[in-house]
């Protein structure tokens, strides 16, 4: 984190030492941009087939634009690599994590191509459940679930509820008792593994909500207690580090203790488990910093720490899923807005800072404020001849702190009117809006084939309003 919010406030102009001089500021970088975006014959960024002008007169701004063929080429990816890593063993799957984006077309995207669902609230499981998506491939998470939450997902019979603690047990126990059912049981373990990611997002270590600890004897409790209830069946375990991580040290930590762990259950309790979820977590490119993975890369490196650790436990290699969200919504996005003002704001001496406002703001991302994230971004209407001019991106809320993308090379040209394209927006942006300042929430549209369809619709003053019983 910055020492103070205030501090970049009070520097000059010059660029972060990460951030690259372009050597043509109107160049789609790639990695950055999702697969179908191009500049058109008249140099404005296109995705989907369909420029962003045309989306700016027709769905207006501030809007997430979601690349449909983007997004499902690397849900499908993952399922694959997933598939093939294990194939030898009992096989890999993938669940797409809802929390980083979830509307109803996008789980019927999901059921289609073959993947699974996590869930962590009774809300995502609605959603599920309206979409149609088969409960069956659903996992519910959450480290404080309700008693209605856990009856729902009886009800409708999930495949795997996710424990996160001792006192859930009994909770799922007598649930699942009152309604004569058996609840399939996945128990969540705190590997105490310290991923390397901003600490908000970090869930493995000892000190925090999620999970059984390991090094408390909690998870091995858990799993007693699991295999002695009447109305619980224990799938298997889970374990996820963190989320936004490169290391895939991290995922061999985790996966080497959760194996142990259920070497010792069969010595001890003569149980074999047969399944093992290690989560999500998988970094994206915000910028040119990051430089993430294949899929095909984390799912082989994985799947050899897995069968490795197996064979020294001579245990057989379970079946393995995992749960990524930001690698497979993340870059599907981008966030379309229009430039209000520009303001170059004198910092003394031979410094400033251009400051261009858009017509969003925190309310649309808050993982710049939230996560001191580096967000990238284009003048995506025009190409420019323009030299390139370091520039702040910040939204229209009363605050500061309101930032959109920190430090990023603009043409020195770009005037109101403008429209500027954020990518990699897919995850935890719409996700995490607000209506911070009675802003109402943009829509998604997803752009495939040269059209653009609704998937959530713009939020009005009226919805707004529609609250307020004064
Ligand atoms: N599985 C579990 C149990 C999780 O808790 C999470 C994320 C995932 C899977 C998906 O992780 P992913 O592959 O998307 O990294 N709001 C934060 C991220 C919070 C992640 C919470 N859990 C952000 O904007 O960076």
């Amino acid at each position: 984190m910055r020492a103070h919010e205030a501090g970049a406030l009070h520097g000059n102009d010059a660029a972060p030492t990460w951030l690259p001089y372009p050597a043509d500021v109107n160049h789609l970088i790639p990695g950055l941009w999702s697969q179908t975006c191009r500049r058109d014959a008249d140099g404005a960024v296109e995705v989907g087939g369909v420029s962003v002008t045309r989306l700016a007169e027709e769905v207006g701004t501030p809007a997430f634009v979601l690349d449909e063929d983007d997004f499902r080429a690397r849900a499908r990816r993952f399922r694959d690599a997933a598939a093939e890593a294990f194939r030898a063993h009992a096989g890999g799957e993938v669940y797409y994590a809802g929390k980083s984006f979830l509307c109803t077309e996008v789980a019927r995207w999901v059921d289609e191509d073959g993947l699974g669902l996590d869930v962590c609230t009774g809300g995502e499981l609605a959603v599920a459940l309206r979409a149609g998506f088969p409960p069956a491939r659903t996992a519910l998470h959450g480290n404080n679930k309700s008693d209605a939450e856990i009856r729902r997902a009886l009800e409708v019979g999930v495949g795997r509820i996710v424990v996160d603690s001792l006192g859930e047990i009994d909770q799922v126990e007598r649930i699942a008792a009152a309604l004569g059912t058996t609840a399939p049981v996945m128990l969540r373990i705190t590997t105490g593994v310290e991923a390397h990611t901003h600490e908000f997002i970090a869930t493995a270590h000892e000190d925090q909500k999620f999970g059984l600890s390991l090094s408390a004897g909690d998870a091995f409790e858990a799993i007693r207690r699991t295999l002695e209830a009447t109305h619980l069946e224990l799938v298997g375990l889970h374990s996820h580090i963190g989320s936004q991580i490169f290391d895939v040290g991290g995922f061999e930590v985790a996966a080497r203790r959760v194996i142990d762990l259920v070497a010792r259950v069969r010595e001890e309790l003569g149980h074999t488990i047969t399944q093992l979820d290690l989560g999500g977590g998988f970094g994206v490119m915000y910028n040119t910093q990051h430089t993430p993975s294949t899929p095909e890369a984390l799912m082989d490196g994985i799947a050899g720490i897995v069968e490795k650790q197996c064979h020294e436990a001579e245990l057989p290699v379970p079946h393995v899923s995992f749960e990524p969200g930001r690698a497979i919504a993340g870059p599907s996005t981008q966030t379309l807005y229009t430039v209000g003002t520009v303001k170059d704001v004198r910092l003394g001496g031979p410094h400033h800072r251009v400051y261009v406002s858009v017509d969003g703001g925190m309310s649309d991302n808050i993982r710049t404020a939230l996560y001191d994230a580096d967000y990238s971004c284009l003048l995506s209407n025009r190409v420019s001849g323009e030299r390139p001019e370091v520039v702040r991106v910040v939204g229209k809320h009363c605050e500061s702190g309101d930032i959109v993308v920190k430090d990023e090379y603009l043409p020195a040209d770009v005037e109101a009117g403008d429209l500027v394209s954020v990518p990699v927006t897919g995850a935890y942006c719409y996700a995490l809006a607000s209506n911070y300042n009675h802003v109402p929430r943009p829509p998604v549209v997803a752009v495939k084939d040269g059209a653009w369809r609704t998937l959530l619709r713009r939020e009005t003053e009226e919805d707004l309003l529609g609250l307020d019983q004064g």
